[in-house]
Formats: structure tokens, C-alpha cells, sequence
């Protein structure tokens, strides 16, 4: 029996695919990289944004035509918008067979076979944080932590891992939804981390990316004594193996000043933070309930550059929050000026309905709006990260190869997928939305390409994408390369 995985959402999503699936090959099943001649097709899915979950529908109302030509197909959801949806994925999509939630990954496989020998719709989620507030252990329960031995055939790249260290969100914030579909905050022990990370270490993983959704909040009690990140990054720089570490994404009031430190002084520590801002101005920032004000913020961009050197800051903004005036938006726009983040990524606001923002504010700024501050602001980023790129030029740096460059990965395979974009991977948000250079540059080098070599890409500490030619045996492997050429989303390089 075979299995195909489809993914959208954030890094936690692509970690709990990688899970799902040695969840699933565990139970004997085999994974494929397309959909063509799977026996079961599982989505897991995101519910951030409204769009996000719309394309998921319609991607589920295209399979019903798959399911007419193969009765004993499966279908499962899993998930974010299987928590926040649960019963009603069956009553808007009735041939799916299991729904799952993300608290809930380890029964996947023991679901998918009640469903296949019963003929019955499986369901399995965690506890609505809202429904039972009065009950918040009962809530902690129903989202279990899962982390199992990780399968080394499930990761695109067997020398890169994420790692979670913590579970859920407790923050709140307006306009999110994550807190109730991800549950309640909950940190994993170090010891089960740093066991997790030798397990990736003796696999060959040089690189991990710790995740949570404020991950700098790490904080796990154990008697009377509690570890906190920058306590952690020292317990993995020991591990043997283990080059490079990064972790996202940060919350802007939890980065403290030995968490910097930490950064700075660890050598393994990568000099990257995504300390998203969200906003610029106070009075949304208020609304949108996050805790701290923008002062705050620029003096935490001080602090980052005055202790990390040549350390790249990355954020998230939301355009076109309920009652976003222009001059609050210009604020957003300063603060980009004055942060001059590595890159940002620019969302549009989405109504989630149940949340904070949909009870109490209207959004009543109209989509032709949210479009174009999107792109202003875009704009602005776009144009600071190319001034950052340009003081790349001539410099030398280390890169950790990754893999063939994009151009070459699509003539290697063409991925089928159902969706027209990734929306929330980070990576491909602004692709999606600005015009790549990767493109004609990299062909220019590509035409060089000595024979025996193909174009690459690497990535550098602060997390720069590096295009370069090289022989297919680098990839994995940490490389010295000059750059000599640079576009605002790609440094181009020689060994
Ligand atoms: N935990 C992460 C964010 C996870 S969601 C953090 O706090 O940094 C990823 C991003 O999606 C957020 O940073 C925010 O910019 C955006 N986002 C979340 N809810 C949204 C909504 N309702 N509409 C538009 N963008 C949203
Ligand atoms: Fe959502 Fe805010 Fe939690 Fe991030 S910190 S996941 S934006 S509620
Ligand atoms: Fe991530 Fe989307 Fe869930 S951003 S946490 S997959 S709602």
C-alpha cells in the first residue's frame, strides 16, 4: 500500500508531514513522491489564512473524481484545519475518510486502517481550547507532544533536521489562530531534545532548525531548576556532528540580552533571527494584542546588532489590519526603513472568524487597499535586501551545500502538486509575490557551467541562498565560495 503526502502551512507542517509519514512507513506503507498509483492521499493542511483553506476545498473537491475511479482510495486530512474544522472536513468534503489533528499524528496509521476495514469516516482531534477553557489539563492532554525516532528517508535532506522544542502557543494575538489550533504552550525536556538531535547527528545531520511558534519562550521546569533557549543552544553546540543551529520564530519580548549572548558566543549558533514585528505602530500593535510597543522593538533590533556581529533579521508584517490608516501603515513602512530586515514576509489580513479581532473590529480596510500597501511595503523590503545583498560582493563565505538549484530541480523532477503555490512556506511567500532574479542571472552561469558540474545552491549562516556551480558530490557538504554577482533574493558565487 502506498501513501503520497501533500503539504502546505509553516515549518511545523513540513516537520509533522515528515512525521506522519514514519508514522505510516512504520505501519508497513511505502511513500511516493506524486500522487499517481497511491492507494491513500493525505493533506496536511493550514488554516492562517482564509485563502489557504479555501484552496484546500477545492483541492479535496478535485479528488472526488479520483475517489469515482478508485473506490478503495483514502483520503485523510491532517493538520490545522482538521483541528479548527473537525467534523464539518466530512459534511464539506464527504469522500474523506480520516480527519486528524495535529496533537493527534500518532494515530494516523491505526485510523487509516480502522477506515480501510470498516468503511467508516475516523476522526481524531484535540481538545477545543475554547469549549474548555474551565478544564485547561484536560486541554493540555488532548495535544500530545509527538516526536518519535526519526526516519532519516522522510526528510528531503538527510543532513538538515527540524527540531521541535515546543508545542502550541499561549500568546494569543488578535488576528491568530494558531493558538487554538495548535494548543496550549507546552516545552519539550532537553533531554528529549538533545536525545532527538544525537539520533540526527549519528544519521549524518549537520544542521538543525529548532521550531516553535514563539521559540525563544522555551522555558522547561524541571524541580527548581529551568532551562531557557540560550541554556539549550549550549547543551546542542556540544553534540558532536552538529554544525549549525537556527530556531524560529521568535517573539520580540522573550529575545533577552543572554539569549543574544548565546547567539554570539556559540559556535554552532547561526546569526539569523526571525523576530517577526508584525506592525509598526503602537495603537495596532494594541489591537492586534501584541506586547510590546514599537520603541520596544527598534531598541531590540539595537541590542541584536550591537551584540550579534553580522547578524540578518527577519519579519513577518501583517497589511490592512481592521482600521489600518495610512499613517499607521506609513509606520509599518519606517519600520522596515529603520530595521532594515534581510527580508520580510508581507501577508494581507484574514478574518479568521472566532478570533479576538473578528469579535470586536471590523475589517473594513478593502482588498484593493491591502494590495497595495502589500506591494509598497514589498517594495521598500525588496530594495533593502538587495543593498544588504550588494555588501556581499567579493566576499567570501561558508556555505552548507543544499541540493541542485531550483532551475535544476525542476528539470530533475516535476513535482506534482495541487495547489499553484505553497502560500505559507516561507520561503516561497515572496517569491510568490515579487519577481525572482534567480532566473536570467543564474542561466547566465549555467551556460558557464564547466562539464562535470551543475548549478547549485547552498545556504550561508545568516541564511542567504547561494547560486554556484559545482560537481553533484558538494551537496551535504560545507564549502568556501566567493561572490560575484548578487540579485535581492540570491547571492551568485565561485568555489
Ligand atoms: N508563531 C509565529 C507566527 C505563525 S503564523 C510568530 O508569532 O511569529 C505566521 C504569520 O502569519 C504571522 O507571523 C502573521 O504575520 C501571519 N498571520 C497570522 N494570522 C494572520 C491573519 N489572520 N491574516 C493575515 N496574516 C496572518
Ligand atoms: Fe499566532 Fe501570535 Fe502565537 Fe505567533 S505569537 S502563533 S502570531 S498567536
Ligand atoms: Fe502553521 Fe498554518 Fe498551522 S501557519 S501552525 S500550519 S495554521
Amino acid at each position: 500500500m502506498k501513501f503520497y503526502i501533500e503539504t502546505v502551512g509553516c515549518q511545523m507542517n513540513v516537520l509533522d508531514s515528515e512525521l506522519a509519514a514514519a508514522e505510516l512507513i512504520s505501519a508497513g506503507w511505502e511513500r511516493l513522491d506524486s500522487r499517481k498509483g497511491a492507494d491513500l492521499i493525505v493533506f496536511n493542511t493550514c488554516s492562517v489564512r482564509e485563502h489557504a483553506e479555501e484552496k484546500i476545498y477545492s483541492a479535496l473537491g478535485r479528488l472526488k473524481t479520483w475517489k469515482i475511479e478508485k473506490p478503495t482510495g483514502l483520503i485523510a486530512v491532517m493538520g490545522c484545519m482538521a483541528q479548527k474544522d473537525k467534523g464539518v472536513v466530512f459534511q464539506r468534503a464527504p469522500f474523506v475518510d480520516v480527519v486528524v489533528g495535529p496533537g493527534k499524528i500518532s494515530e494516523l496509521a491505526s485510523l487509516v486502517a480502522a477506515a480501510a476495514k470498516t468503511g467508516t469516516q475516523q476522526l481524531a482531534i484535540g481538545i477545543d481550547r475554547f469549549e474548555h477553557r474551565t478544564d485547561p489539563k484536560a486541554v493540555k492532554e488532548s495535544f500530545r507532544l509527538y516526536d518519535p525516532i526519526r526516519l532519516p528517508q522522510t526528510r528531503p535532506r538527510v543532513f538538515q533536521a527540524m527540531v521541535r522544542i515546543m508545542f502550541g502557543c499561549d500568546k494569543f494575538c488578535s488576528y491568530c489562530v494558531v493558538p487554538s489550533v495548535r494548543g496550549p504552550e507546552q516545552s519539550r525536556s532537553p533531554k528529549e531534545i538533545l536525545d532527538e538531535i544525537r539520533t540526527l547527528a549519528d544519521q549524518g545531520c549537520v544542521e538543525v532548525t529548532l521550531l516553535g511558534q514563539t521559540v525563544n519562550s522555551y522555558r522547561y521546569r524541571e524541580g527548581d531548576k529551568t532551562t531557557r533557549l540560550a541554556a539549550l543552544l549550549a547543551a546542542i553546540d556540544a553534540v558532536p556532528g552538529i554544525r549549525r543551529v537556527r530556531f524560529v520564530s521568535s517573539y520580540p519580548t522573550d529575545m533577552t540580552d543572554e539569549l543574544l549572548q548565546a547567539v554570539r558566543d556559540l559556535p554552532s549558533a547561526t546569526p539569523y533571527l526571525h523576530v517577526p514585528a508584525q506592525h509598526g505602530a503602537n495603537s495596532v500593535l494594541e489591537r492586534m494584542r501584541r506586547r510590546y510597543t514599537v520603541e520596544e522593538y527598534r531598541d531590540l533590533v539595537d541590542r541584536i546588532y550591537a551584540t550579534i556581529p553580522g547578524a540578518a533579521i527577519t519579519s513577518d508584517f501583517i497589511v490592512g489590519f481592521c482600521g489600518e490608516t495610512e499613517d499607521e501603515f506609513q509606520q509599518t513602512v519606517e519600520l522596515v526603513r529603520y530595521a532594515r530586515f534581510k527580508n520580510s514576509f508581507i501577508f494581507k489580513y484574514s478574518v479568521r472568524p472566532g478570533n479576538e479581532a473578528s469579535r470586536i473590529y471590523e475589517d473594513d480596510v478593502p482588498e484593493t487597499v491591502k494590495k497595495r500597501r502589500n506591494n509598497e511595503l514589498l517594495a521598500v523590503q525588496n530594495e533593502i535586501s538587495a543593498e544588504w545583498n550588494r555588501t556581499f560582493l567579493g566576499r567570501e563565505v561558508e556555505i552548507l551545500v543544499e541540493g541542485p538549484s531550483k532551475r535544476e530541480a525542476r528539470n530533475v523532477a516535476q513535482e506534482e502538486s495541487l495547489y499553484a503555490e505553497n502560500e505559507q512556506t516561507l520561503d516561497a511567500t515572496n517569491e510568490s509575490e515579487t519577481p525572482s532574479n534567480l532566473l536570467p542571472v543564474g542561466d547566465l552561469l549555467a551556460s558557464a557551467a564547466p562539464s562535470g558540474t551543475v548549478q547549485l545552491t547552498g545556504r550561508t549562516e545568516c541564511d542567504r541562498i547561494v547560486v554556484f556551480n559545482g560537481a553533484p558530490e558538494l551537496v551535504g557538504t560545507f564549502q568556501r565560495v566567493r561572490i560575484v554577482e548578487t540579485a535581492p533574493f540570491t547571492l551568485f558565487g565561485e568555489l
